[in-house]
């Protein structure tokens, strides 16, 4: 294999697949890199990325798959025999079938897997007083992640060909039930009317009235909880039951789980 670049290319609401793609990406600093970040980006038309690109493609789970919007996103992101190592980022609950998930997406779509790890980000949901996996991606994390780079460049060195390896997960996925519609909580005191939320969304589901009123679109809200965590004032809340069920029963720490 000839890498002459490498490539991060993500989805990532509350950044922290974004953050271990890019620790990842450490191990080959010596090369030029870029992102292409398609949180709030559809491309319109497909690009084809070369065999002598290196691909880490970085998502989140949700609901124990890839999230959603990721895979439409990755749509238009074509490989041409590429190698790309995969990552799903998971907040400390279980990850289940999404690094499969991305294998078998990403294989369609012309690329060849290197390397696979499940990675912990601090989860969507939590929140001061309840945090579940808070400030993960962490140094330790980073660390890990950027070994795990390295140790998929001396693998891509040393083989020939890619051939499959396990990753954990099952085939057929887990099936996800039809989402309830919902958004978060506007709370007028605490709002300044920057318009961080508008821009974090990545389904433009969020706009201003005239009044100032900060109004989000139940139905195509896809909860990703951008718009809470870059909130300056904490002006925006999201009301779920996972997240005291999540913070009562997944508070132990989960280390990334890496296939090579
Ligand atoms: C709708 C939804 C479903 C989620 N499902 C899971 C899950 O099944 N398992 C898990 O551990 N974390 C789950 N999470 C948490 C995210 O995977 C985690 O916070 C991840 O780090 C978010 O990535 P991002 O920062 O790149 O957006 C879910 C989050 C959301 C918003």
């Amino acid at each position: 294999m000839n890498i002459t670049h490498t490539r991060v290319i993500t989805f990532s609401p509350t950044h922290t697949s974004l953050r271990v793609a890019t620790a990842v990406a450490r191990a080959w600093q010596d090369l030029p890199n870029d992102i292409l970040d398609l949180t709030c980006r559809q491309l319109k038309s497909p690009i084809r990325l070369a065999n002598d690109c290196l691909a880490i493609v970085s998502v989140p789970v949700y609901a124990g798959r890839v999230a959603p919007l990721a895979l439409t996103r990755l749509k238009n992101v074509l490989g041409d025999a590429t190698p790309a190592i995969l990552i799903a980022t998971y907040g400390n609950r279980d990850y289940e079938d999404a690094l499969v998930e991305l294998r078998d997406v990403l294989t369609t779509q012309g690329f060849l897997p290197l390397a696979a790890g499940a990675f912990i980000g601090e989860h969507s949901y939590s929140r001061p007083g309840m945090p579940i996996a808070e400030g993960r991606p962490d140094a330790e994390d980073c660390a890990k992640a950027e070994a795990f780079g390295r140790e998929a460049r001396r693998k891509g060195e040393s083989v020939g060909t890619l051939t499959p390896f396990f990753i954990k997960g099952n085939v057929p996925y887990r099936t996800v039930g039809t989402p309830t519609p919902q958004a978060p909580v506007w709370q007028e005191d605490d709002c300044t009317g920057c318009g961080t939320c508008i821009n974090s969304c990545p389904t433009m589901s969020i706009r201003m009235t005239d009044d100032g009123e900060v109004l989000t679109e139940p139905s195509t809200c896809i909860k990703c909880c951008a718009c809470v965590k870059s909130c300056p004032t904490g002006a925006l809340t999201f009301d779920t039951p996972y997240t005291a069920m999540l913070h009562a029963k997944c508070s132990a720490r989960r280390e990334p789980e890496l296939f090579l």
